[in-house]
Order: structure tokens, then sequence, then C-alpha cells
């Protein structure tokens, strides 16, 4: 089955064609990071009118890479949500008019479902071409962990799930109660002016700085132990900041950017002193020490040996280095996408809509975007 799939839920127009749920054709994905950068974050409307630029060539791109004519689809995977309600529409809406106009099946597909799934399909791959992967074995508990997400999941395969046929559950454990983790690293930069996004200029940048220079101590959470808060830690680098010879070093690197077009972190190092740099590193093992105890307390809870960590800041080199320590001590296999497939991207919406369209799970005209779009939060 060629299933293309669409995703627009955020500032990444993507399509891509995957075959059988297991194997990538093409995986086209337009960024509008140059767009959102000069405002430090997505600004939903701009991201709306980029999304309306790039969906056709895009999906026009992923089907020529496949070498596939429109055709030639057996069905369609959207997202359906969560995200910005703007930017959803854009996909959703070309989704069904293709669908509509060459009588193919659609289902439309939970992004957060997507992120999970592009673990599972990254593992798939890994076996199918003969790399030795460890094999992730389900149950399993996966951290989807990004711009707009910071969730812990447990993940099963072969139930049904709320009445709706499907070959994966879901069971929502904890998730943020405030920003998201990469949330925090992308206003952490701007607050600091370093660019956006903030997370891969950080993960850079904190190299050269000593993580145990600032004292942030561990972040506590009332009730559910498996929730994350991420915004007293971003209030506490403000307080750092505010006031501080920083605040005036930040400044300054904020008229140098406006110079500079779209610096390397390479580049923007020399303009940090050793004491911002510090900070960063700091900031950085903090979210990362946090992620890393909060998911391995939730896998040893639920008895499970396999994680699944995926979304953009899965792609952060001291979260990777971390959990494989932690992992190896602890008895643990943890699983991540390539960078590629960590952020968004289409590739993971077919792979995730094939498993629906697999057990007969089709939308109808009905299928509508949804700006909040819970997964897993009912099921057992
Ligand atoms: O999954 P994604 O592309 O979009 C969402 O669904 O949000 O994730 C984007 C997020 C941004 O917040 C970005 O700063 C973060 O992922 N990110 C990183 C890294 N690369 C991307 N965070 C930390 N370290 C990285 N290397
Ligand atoms: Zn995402």
């Amino acid at each position: 089955m060629l299933v293309l799939g669409i995703e627009s839920s955020c500032d990444e127009t993507a399509a891509a064609v995957v075959a059988g749920g297991e194997r990538i054709l093409s995986s086209v994905v337009a960024s509008q990071v140059l767009t959102h950068e000069k405002y430090g974050g997505v600004v939903p409307e701009l991201a709306s009118r980029e999304h309306l630029k790039k969906i056709v060539p895009v999906v026009d791109e992923a089907l020529e890479r496949a070498g596939l004519r429109a055709t030639d689809v057996d069905a369609v995977a959207v997202t359906e949500g969560p995200g910005l309600i703007g930017s959803l529409l854009v996909g959703l809406v070309y989704g069904k008019a293709f669908a509509l106009a060459l009588s193919k099946p659609i289902v439309g597909v939970n992004h957060l479902e997507g992120h999970i799934h592009a673990v599972l399909l990254e593992n798939k791959i890994a076996r199918a071409t003969g790399n030795p992967v460890e094999e992730a074995r389900l149950p399993a508990l996966s951290l989807v962990v990004s711009g707009g997400h910071t969730c812990l999941f447990r993940v099963q395969d072969g139930v049904a799930e709320s009445g709706h046929a499907s070959l994966f559950s879901y069971k929502l454990l904890g998730q943020t109660r405030d920003d998201a983790a990469g949330e925090a690293f992308d206003k952490v930069a701007k607050l600091l002016a370093l660019g956006y996004p903030g997370g891969p200029v950080i993960d850079r940048l904190a190299r050269s700085g000593n993580s145990a220079g600032v004292e942030f101590g561990r972040i506590k959470m009332k009730g559910n132990p498996l929730d994350f808060s991420f915004s007293g830690l971003k209030t506490a680098v403000l307080y750092r900041v505010r006031g501080t010879p920083l605040a005036g070093e930040a400044e300054e690197r904020r008229t140098w950017r406006k110079t500079a077009s779209a610096p390397t972190p390479d580049e923007i190092r020399p303009h940090c002193s050793q004491a911002t740099l510090d900070l960063i590193a700091s900031f950085q093992r903090a979210v990362v020490t946090d992620l890393v105890q909060r998911t391995l307390a939730a896998a040893e809870a639920l008895r499970v040996d396999s994680v699944l960590v995926s979304g953009g800041v899965a792609c952060n080199s001291l979260l990777r280095e971390s959990f494989d320590q932690t992992a190896r001590e602890r008895g643990f296999h943890v699983h991540y996408p390539s960078p590629a497939l960590s952020t968004d991207n289409a590739a993971m919406i077919a792979a995730a809509g094939y498993f629906k369209l697999l057990v007969g799970d089709r939308a109808d005209s009905s299928l509508t975007a949804r700006a909040s779009f819970p997964l897993g939060a009912g099921a057992t």
C-alpha cells in the first residue's frame, strides 16, 4: 500500500510517500524557519500563509521523488491535530481534495502518534537494511518531546482503542503543565538573542560551557510525578540575566544579529561570554536531567525495557548521551529516529496512517482540523 502522508501542524510543510508502512520512497520538508526567525517563535498567521504557498509544490515533489503519479497513491494520511488550526487546515483540506478527486481513502492522524511511529518506522528500516539495531519491543514507554509537546505514553500493540479499530493503543502517563521542553529552549534562546529555533544552537553552544556553572536544582512536581514543568526553569534563567552584564551582552548580540544573516553557532560563539555559555550549558543540563529521570522512572514503574524518544528535542546530543548512559546502567534500550525523522515530517504521518488504514479506518467528509487533540487520555 502506497500512502501519501501530509503534515502541516506547525511550521513545516511536509509530504512523503511510504510503502507498506516501512519503506520511505520520498520525504519532503519545507521549513519556515527563515520566516519566523526574526520573531523568535512561530507566528501562526504567517505559518498558514507559508503552508498555502508550499503545499502544492511539496506534494508534487514528494510524488516526483517517489517516481509516482498522483493516481498511483493508494491512500492519504493527513495530520488532523493537535497544532495551529490555520496551519492544520491547509494540509487537511489539500489532502481531502486530493483524496476526493482521485477517489482514494483518507485517514486523519494524531501528530503525536506520528512522532511515536517515527521511531518504530526507523527501527524497521534499520533492520530491513541489515543495520544491527536492537528491536523496539512493545509495550514500550514513549517520550514525545518537541516545541509543542512533552508527553509520556505507554504504547502497546494489538489493542482496540476506545471503540476504534487500531493496531496500537496509547495511554497518556504524563505531560507538561506549561511550556514544552523545546519551547523552553526556544524562549531561552530568544531571551539571550541566540536565534530561532533555540534547541540546535543551544545544543552546539553548550559544548563550550560548564554545565555545573549555574545551579538550578531539581524540578519538583506536586501530584503526578510523571508530569513536566519547564516554565520555572525558563524564569530562573531570566532572573540570572535580568539586571546583570549578561543582559547587556544579549542586547549587543541582538544588534549584531541584525547585520549578520542567519549566523551559525560557530559564528555566534565569539559573541558569547563564558558566563553566558555556562548558563546555556547549565540550562540544557537541567532540562535533560529532568526528561531522562522522569522517563526512566516511568519505564521502571511500567516494567518495560524499550523506551522510544522522538520529537525535535530528541535531536539533542546531551539528551541522547544521557539516555544512553542511564539506560545502559539500568538495563533499558532507548530508540530514537534519525534527526530528519525526529523533527516534523510526513513520513511519520504516512507510517502511522498505514496501520489505521490496514484495519479499515477511513475518514469521511466530516474530517476536520483539531487544534487540541489528546492522544491516549482515556485509554487503558
Ligand atoms: O518536532 P518539532 O520539529 O516540532 C514540533 O512538533 O514542535 O520540534 C521542534 C522543536 C523546537 O523547539 C526546537 O528548538 C527543538 O525541537 N529542537 C531541539 C534540537 N533540535 C530541535 N531542542 C534541543 N536540542 C536540539 N538539538
Ligand atoms: Zn512535532
